[in-house]
């Protein structure tokens, strides 16, 4: 028995899943998919297979000749899910297995209509990163195996069905009444953490040869607006990596449920609308999800132990993008949001905590709990202190190689050190790689991101400490990123008239860019600010995405005098959240 992956059941002594065809109904009234998912192997294979499951209800399984075959569902293990275990004549070629979702598929978010722009239709969308696909599919759930897929998707119409996979429109197909069949084909092979499916009243405009926006109608032209710069991103991140390969970079704008900024399913990302701040200054996400259309979906890491070489990689990417688009000082704010932001993560953990390493070992420990922006910004940071030893050409050269030489290919941070080794030799050493690797923290040869600008901001968000209010006159120019580097510089625990000061002379509780309002809600909540508390209750109430929900339930329940409210908050709205969050929130309101 050989496994690679501490988070699947899968066994690479035994056959490998290199194809799947998936039949689903979705029940929007059971919260359910329902049918058949067909697993073809690379070679026919003999013994048991291995495949992962999580609170899936398994009703058959057969040779694709119909024979039916043996198999156990073992008792599941937490978050790791139920080993299904099949048992394969010799030589079989694939397997078909009938089954149902559960209730509470973990990868799997239901909404009511009143959770939608439209307020009319359900809405149903799938989240399989980093180990939920196996809640949706009986699959070798680990980012070692790929996979290409094919899916036929029924849904009660109007409703549509999109997939992270070329759409084949729907199917002509004698189906139950009222009903839809949309048709799917994703020819390159992904590891099953890109599986996606969304299902909802869907509308979609072309913004480019090779993008595509979807939404609910009532959010299209606010998003289309929004995203409307994407193919010039596309042909930017071209000329750092090299083609594209998945053919098309659509992406569908969530309902805001949705629990991450953006998730880079394949042919079709996802982004929260919490990105929609009507300016514009929010569209480093979708450059960082097509930025992972290279670093993640063609070079993917082997595991969530080398899960750095896929974000670190992607942010350093995203940066290089954004160099190119809108130049350096861009690049210096961003990186100093991202340095603070780590900052707080190491505090967090402690200085000496390995979460604080960049190859980690998350053996019995579910991914989701640990989430951090360490493999991000820690990723970053190593990334760029290797671009800067070799000299950026020499980088960019490696790059290329990189990625021809692992595209399709997973590897562990072993692997990228002996490439590294052979294509730049000296450079790791000189790097310190191994502190960066395998130590925590962040050496001290990280780095620094300076400017006349960054200092200024940083002294002016210091002084709140010290009862000195920033000349208005002096922020006039500042975009998205000098305000979140202000907010975050500001003290968590101001007195009420300059919390009443900032609010009323920069409306920020009216903000419309998330990440401003989420820093300003968490001071508000820190410093007991009650005027702000409406918008704290709105806000918890409608926006899913974990990266506000965490810190701002944080500094309620960190706070006395807000604790009460925010269990009050958590327990009106913790039905709706998604199962992930509502895990994490969970978590950290117990310990
Ligand atoms: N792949 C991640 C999202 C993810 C990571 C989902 C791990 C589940 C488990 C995605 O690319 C991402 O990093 N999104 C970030 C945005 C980014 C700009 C840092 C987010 O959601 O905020
Ligand atoms: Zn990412």
């Amino acid at each position: 028995m050989s496994r690679q992956d501490p988070h699947s059941y899968t066994d690479t002594d035994q056959g490998r899943v290199s194809e799947l065809e998936l039949a689903l109904d979705v029940d929007f009234e059971a919260h359910k998919l329902r049918g058949e998912a067909v697993l073809k192997l690379a070679e026919p294979a003999s013994g048991s297979l291995d495949l992962d499951t999580r609170d899936l209800a398994i009703d058959g399984i057969a040779a694709l000749d119909g024979k039916p075959l043996e198999w156990q569902l073992a008792d599941a293990e937490d978050f790791m899910g139920s080993r299904l275990r099949v048992e394969l004549p010799a030589g079989t070629a694939g397997i078909k297995i009938a089954y149902a979702t559960g209730e509470t598929a973990s990868a799997l978010q239901w909404l009511e209509p009143q959770q939608t722009a439209g307020g009319e239709h359900p809405f149903l969308f799938s989240q399989c990163q980093a180990i939920h696909a196996r809640s949706m599919v009986p699959i070798q759930d680990s980012p070692g195996v790929r996979f290409s897929y094919k899916a036929e998707i029924s849904v009660p119409e109007p409703l549509a069905a999109v997939m992270s996979a070329a759409p084949g429109g729907k199917v002509d197909k004698p189906g139950a009444q009222g009903r839809a069949v949309y048709s799917f084909s994703m020819p390159q092979p992904i590891p099953a953490y890109l599986l996606a499916l969304a299902v909802g009243n869907l509308s979609s405009k072309d913004l480019g040869p090779r993008s595509r926006v979807y939404a609910e109608p009532e959010t299209l032209d606010a998003a289309a607006w929004e995203f409307e710069g994407v193919d010039g991103m596309l042909k930017s991140a071209e000329t750092i990596f090299g083609p594209y390969l998945w053919d098309r970079f659509d992406f569908l704008v969530m309902p805001p449920a949705f629990p991450y900024g953006g998730m880079e399913n394949p042919r079709l990302t996802f982004l929260t609308p919490t990105l929609m701040a009507g300016d514009r200054s929010l569209v480093n996400v979708l450059i960082h999800e097509l930025a992972h259309s290279w670093t993640g979906n063609l070079v993917t890491n082997a595991s969530m132990n080398h899960f750095w070489l896929n974000e670190g990689f992607t942010v350093w990417a995203e940066r290089r993008i954004l160099e190119k688009l809108e130049g350096e000082e861009a690049v210096a704010l961003s990186a100093t949001i991202g340095r603070t932001g780590l900052q707080g993560e190491i505090d967090r953990f402690g200085e000496d905590s390995p979460l604080t390493q960049l190859e980690t070992d998350l053996a019995g420990t579910d991914p989701d709990e640990v989430f951090s922006l360490v493999p991000y910004e820690k990723g970053f940071l190593f990334v760029s202190l290797l671009e800067r030893t070799a000299g950026r050409e020499k980088f960019d050269e490696f790059l290329l190689d990189y990625i021809e030489q692992f595209k399709f290919v997973s590897l562990t941070t072993g692997d990228f050190e002996k490439f590294v080794e052979e294509k730049l030799p000296g450079v790791l050493a000189e790097a310190r790689s191994e502190e960066w690797i395998r130590g925590p923290g962040v050496p001290d040869n990280a780095p620094v991101y300076e400017s006349a600008l960054l200092g200024e901001l940083q002294d002016l968000a210091a002084g709140m400490g010290e009862g000195k209010r920033p000349d208005p006159s002096a922020t006039e120019k500042w975009g998205a990123e000098e305000w979140q580097i202000f907010l975050q510089g500001v003290p968590k625990q101001l007195p009420a008239d300059d919390c009443k000061w900032l609010d009323e002379t920069f409306g920020l509780t009216g903000s419309k860019n998330g990440e401003i309002l989420c820093l300003w809600l968490v001071i508000a909540a820190s410093s007991s600010y009650e005027p702000a508390y409406d918008r704290i209750r709105a806000f918890l109430g409608e926006v899913g995405r974990m990266k506000f929900l965490k810190p701002l339930y944080a500094a309620l329940f960190g706070n006395d005098e807000t604790a009460g409210l925010g269990k009050e908050i958590l327990e009106k709205n913790a039905g709706s959240y998604h199962p992930i969050a509502k895990l994490v929130l969970e978590k950290m309101l117990a310990g």
